[in-house]
């Protein structure tokens, strides 16, 4: 790959001190359901990220105004729309990151469960194309429900013989912000400085922030603890409803995607030290998939990292949350292999 510096790529607005002179290899990155509403801000993101040279935009409909408009912004990257099965291919071809936020969002009263009769399918025709198209690329899997969508995605990877556990996740980074937002609140602390691990899986119970290695610390009383981890546990529930039939997140999911993207560039560019939380092939627990801090590098995962010390109120979430999780896990296999 040739080498540019993220300086000459234009990226007057991202462009970070002490890195902007730094040569950055050539990067390309696809948002497959990028006319969305997750879809077009993360491509608004994603143009503004100096780590990426080329932007890829697939949809169903509606790519070529999205990329058209977004291939305006005065930044490094060329933006390419796709759009149709027919286009796919051409979408994926060279990818090193595939984001996908593709699918149908929840409306009030549905589980994210409640969508996988329809996601089920979208996800698995988009991972068999990166299968033949783009195998070694990292997939961030967003499209609901992740529990289950990121086991479809390895199954259709086993399948064509391409899975490398390494380079599939799910992506729980909006758990973490909303975690480190609701703390912060709580705990009146800036917002900037906090961390907060959420781990589990990306629904209901099964997310489960681990508040107790919350940094910077914070006495706070179980009952705010107990409601913290609630208003974790049900962020996206509170925007669904204050959506009211509208969708679900997709600002503050573009920006948490936008996160864990520019992390896993950073990984694949040899930037030492990054680590997120994500949905990851795992043996953290019993279960083959499970949230918890992991270590990117210049093959996806470096290292998936353990619970740490947890308190009893998160001992007894963890215990609760396996039933649920092994389940929505069990549901994506069989579907995938069906
Ligand atoms: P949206 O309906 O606004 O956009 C989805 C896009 O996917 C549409 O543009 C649609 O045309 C496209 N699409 C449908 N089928 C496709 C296919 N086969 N190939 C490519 N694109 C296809 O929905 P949204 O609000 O952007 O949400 C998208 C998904 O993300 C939902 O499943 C939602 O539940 C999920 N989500 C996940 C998280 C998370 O934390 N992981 C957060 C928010 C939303
Ligand atoms: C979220 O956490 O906001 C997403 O998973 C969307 C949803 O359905 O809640």
């Amino acid at each position: 790959r040739s080498l540019h510096s993220a300086a000459t790529r234009g990226a007057s607005h991202l462009s970070r001190r002490g890195y902007a002179s730094e040569p950055v290899p050539e990067r390309k990155v696809a948002v497959l359901g990028a006319a969305g509403g997750i879809g077009q801000p993360l491509s608004l993101l994603m143009k503004l990220n100096p780590l990426v040279s080329s932007l890829s935009l697939y949809d169903i409909a509606g790519t070529p105004g999205v990329a058209a408009d977004v291939s305006h912004i005065n930044t490094g990257s060329e933006v390419v729309g796709y759009q149709g099965d027919e286009e796919l291919g051409k979408a994926l071809e060279g990818a090193d990151v595939v984001i996908i936020p593709a699918g149908v969002p929840r409306k009030p009263g549905m589980t994210r469960d409640d969508l996988f009769n329809i996601n089920a399918g979208i996800v698995k025709t988009l991972c068999t194309a990166i299968a033949k198209y783009c195998p070694h690329a990292l997939v961030n899997m967003i499209s609901n429900p992740v529990n289950s969508t990121v086991p479809i995605a390895a199954e259709v990877f086993k399948k064509a013989g391409t899975y490398d556990e390494k380079r599939l996740f799910g992506v729980t980074t909006l758990d973490v912000v909303r975690a480190k937002t609701f703390y912060a609140g709580k705990a009146n602390v800036p917002v900037a400085g906090v961390n907060v691990p959420v781990v589990g899986g990306h629904a209901g119970i099964t997310i489960l922030p681990l508040f107790s290695q919350a940094t910077p610390k914070a006495n706070l009383d179980d009952d705010v603890i107990k409601a913290l981890t609630k208003r974790t546990q049900d962020g996206g529930t509170e925007v669904v409803e204050a959506k009211a039939g509208k969708g679900s997140a997709t600002l503050s999911m573009a920006y948490a995607g936008a996160l864990f993207a520019d992390a896993c560039l950073k990984g694949l560019n040899g930037v030492p030290d990054v680590v997120e939380c994500s949905f990851v092939q795992s043996t953290v627990t019993e279960l083959p998939y499970f949230a918890s801090k992991v270590r990117l590098g210049k093959n996806g995962v470096e290292e998936v990292l353990g619970l740490g010390p947890l308190s009893d109120f998160e001992q007894q979430g963890l215990e609760s949350l396996k039933p649920e999780l092994k389940s929505s896990i069990e549901k994506g296999i069989k579907f995938a292999n069906q």
